[in-house]
C-alpha cells in the first residue's frame, strides 16, 4: 500500500438493516418493509431492482437524508441521526459547486468539520491523488468531461475520511467507456481506502462486476406492494471479473429472472 493510501484509510463501519422500513407520510403503503441486510465492514454490496422498489430509499436512510419509520439501521453499531461526513454520498448528477474549482469542492467538506486551512488542503491534495486528477485541482467543474466530475465527486467523500460510501446510480450518465474506467476506478479506490461501499445500479453487469453481494429488491408502490428484498446474491467471483465468462454471466442471468420475475406476488 503507497503513503496515500496509508493515510486515507478510516476502518470501514458495517452496517445492519433490521425489519427496516420506510413509509412516506399521507401515503397508505410502505415504500420500503421488512429489509433485513447485514452488510459487513469493507464489503461493496449493489442493489438492483425495477424502478420504484424502494432502492434509493434504502440508500437515503443510510444516509440520513430520510428518517426510519420501521425496524432498526445501524452504521458501525449506532443508530442513525441524520447525515454526517462518515457516510459520503456520490450522486449520478456530480452535485458539485459549480462557482468553485476543484480543489474548493473537495476542500469544502473539511472546511465545514472545522479543519484548518492547512489540513484541509493536505486532505485536498490526498484525495485528489487517489482518483487521480491533481493536474486539474485549479479547474471548474464545467471544464471537465463527465468521468472525471465523477471523480471530483468521489474525492470530495474521500476528503470527509469516510467510513461508507453511498453511491445512487452515479455512472448511470457515463458513456460505456467511461463507466468501465470509473468501475475499475472504484475497486481501487475502496480497497485503497478500505470504505464500506452500497451502490445502487440499474444495470445487473455493473451489479455483478463490482459487487460481492447484490441485494435484489422487487415490489413498489405502482404495483401496490411494499418494496422489499427478493434474494440477496453472493457473488464469489474473486477480484478479476471477466463479464464475458460462463460463471458470471450464470449469475447475470440469475439476477435478471430475479428482477424481472413480476410483481403478481411476492416470490
Ligand atoms: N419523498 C417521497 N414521498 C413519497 N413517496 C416517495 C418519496 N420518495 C420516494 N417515494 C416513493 O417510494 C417508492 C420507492 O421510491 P425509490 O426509493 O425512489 O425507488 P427506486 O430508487 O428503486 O426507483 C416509490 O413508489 C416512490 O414514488
Ligand atoms: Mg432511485
Amino acid at each position: 500500500m503507497n503513503r496515500t493510501a496509508a493515510q486515507t484509510r478510516v476502518a470501514p463501519a458495517d452496517i445492519a438493516m433490521r425489519g427496516l422500513g420506510k413509509r412516506y407520510p399521507g401515503t397508505a403503503l410502505a415504500a420500503v418493509e421488512d429489509v433485513d441486510v447485514e452488510i459487513r465492514a469493507g464489503e461493496i454490496v449493489c442493489i438492483v431492482g425495477a424502478s420504484g422498489c424502494g432502492k434509493s430509499t434504502v440508500l437515503r436512510m443510510v444516509a440520513g437524508f430520510e428518517t426510519v419509520t420501521d425496524g432498526d439501521l445501524l452504521v458501525a453499531g449506532a443508530p442513525i441521526a441524520g447525515p454526517g461526513p462518515d457516510r459520503g454520498v456520490v450522486f449520478q448528477d456530480y452535485g458539485l459547486f459549480p462557482w468553485l474549482t476543484v480543489a474548493e469542492n473537495i476542500a469544502y467538506g473539511p472546511r465545514q468539520a472545522g479543519l484548518a486551512r492547512a489540513e484541509a488542503a493536505a486532505r485536498t491534495r490526498e484525495a485528489l491523488e487517489a482518483v487521480g486528477l491533481a493536474r486539474v485541482e485549479r479547474s471548474f467543474p464545467h471544464q471537465l468531461s463527465g468521468g472525471m466530475q465523477q471523480r471530483v465527486a468521489i474525492a470530495r467523500v474521500l476528503a470527509n475520511k469516510p467510513s461508507v460510501m453511498l453511491m445512487d446510480e452515479p455512472f448511470g450518465a457515463l458513456d460505456a467507456l467511461t463507466r468501465t474506467d470509473m468501475q475499475h476506478e472504484l475497486q481501487r479506490i475502496q480497497r485503497d481506502a478500505g470504505v464500506t461501499v452500497l451502490f445502487v445500479t440499474h444495470s445487473i453487469e455493473e451489479a455483478v462486476y463490482l459487487a460481492d453481494r447484490v441485494i435484489v429488491m422487487a415490489g413498489g408502490t405502482a404495483h401496490g406492494i411494499a418494496g422489499h428484498v427478493r434474494e440477496i446474491v453472493a457473488v464469489d467471483l474473486g477480484e478479476d471479473r471477466d463479464p464475458n465468462s460462463p460463471a458470471f454471466n450464470e449469475i447475470e442471468r440469475h439476477i435478471d429472472a430475479l428482477v424481472h420475475a413480476g410483481n403478481a406476488a411476492r416470490v
